[in-house]
């Protein structure tokens, strides 16, 4: 990487890297081997959760790496779904929230002894979530936006939990869009930099996955250069508001549940 990595900085003072990897959808061999290489590239925040299946393969390999002494323990952030006993007992530093809607956040920002500091919603070109994004600034809750691609080929084959609507939404084209071309060529980027630059310079955290290390390196180099604020303006008019929005069924079932957070406007 030429560029220096970007941080975001939570209200209690803790920073996140604003690039991390994803790790969905990678398991076995793959994970271990990205795990290694996102490591080497510099990668230090990283994506996990149980429903993924990989947490014994990831947790294994960076036993490996804290052993060799080649990383410490607290140059790296981890995220995982955590409360605020983890916080008390030292486990976590910081709590997050995933896929809540402003209104459920806002509810457990009044009642939480320790706030949220951090937010992971579904963000990318087609579906900029501008007004959670300003709700949440207002509570001092920073974002991290997941599927930054907007998960190019991620077909994820009889995960029902995990799934991407592609009947009811636009074309996942974000990686082949003309402006977003435009802008590569112009910055001689890749289409995939300038959608992750896009999200690290709106302010929010990106955790693209990549399993090739061709990929992982690329997609960290986002760094060394700047959208200028016309190609910011172009790429905001990409967003398609909610009808971009592709992770809409985890749990499709749940659809009429009255907390289910994908029906809100946002
Ligand atoms: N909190 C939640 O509910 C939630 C939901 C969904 C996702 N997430 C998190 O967000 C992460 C990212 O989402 P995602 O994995 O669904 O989508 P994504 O990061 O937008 O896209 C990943 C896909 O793009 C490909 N890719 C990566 N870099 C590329 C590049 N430079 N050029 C071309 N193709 C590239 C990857 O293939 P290769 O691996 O072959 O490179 C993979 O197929 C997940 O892994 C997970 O950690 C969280």
């Amino acid at each position: 990487m030429t560029g220096k990595m970007e941080y975001l900085t939570f209200f209690n003072g803790h920073k996140m890297p604003i690039l991390g990897l994803g790790t969905a959808h990678a398991l076995g061999d793959d994970i271990e081997k990205a795990i290694d290489a996102a490591l080497e590239i510099g990668y230090r925040h990283i994506d996990t959760a149980r429903r993924y299946n990989n947490e014994a393969q990831i947790g294994r390999t960076l036993k490996k790496w804290l052993d060799s002494g080649k990383i410490k323990r607290e140059d790296l952030f981890i995220v995982t779904k955590a409360m605020e006993g983890q916080v008390d007992a030292g486990r976590a530093r910081s709590i997050g929230l995933s896929n809540f809607n402003a209104r459920q956040v806002k509810r457990v920002w009044q009642s939480a002894r320790i706030k949220p500091a951090n937010l992971q919603v579904e963000l990318h070109v087609y579906f900029q979530q501008s007004q959670l994004r300003a709700f949440c600034r207002a509570l001092d809750i920073t974002v991290c936006g997941y599927i930054p691609l907007g998960a190019p080929g991620v077909r994820p084959p009889g995960r029902a939990a995990i799934t991407v609507d592609t009947s009811k939404q636009p074309k996942r084209d974000q990686m082949t869009n003309p402006v977003v071309s435009q802008i590569a060529q112009k910055h001689r980027k890749t289409n995939a930099q300038v959608l992750l630059r896009y999200v690290v310079q709106l302010g929010v955290a990106a955790i693209p996955k990549s399993t090739n290390p061709d990929r992982l390196r690329q997609n960290f180099d986002v760094f060394d250069f700047e959208l200028s604020a016309e190609d910011m303006e172009a790429l905001e008019q990409l967003d398609k508001g909610s009808a971009g929005r592709q992770v809409r069924a985890f749990i499709p079932e749940m659809a009429n549940h009255p907390e289910y957070p994908f029906n809100a406007h946002y």
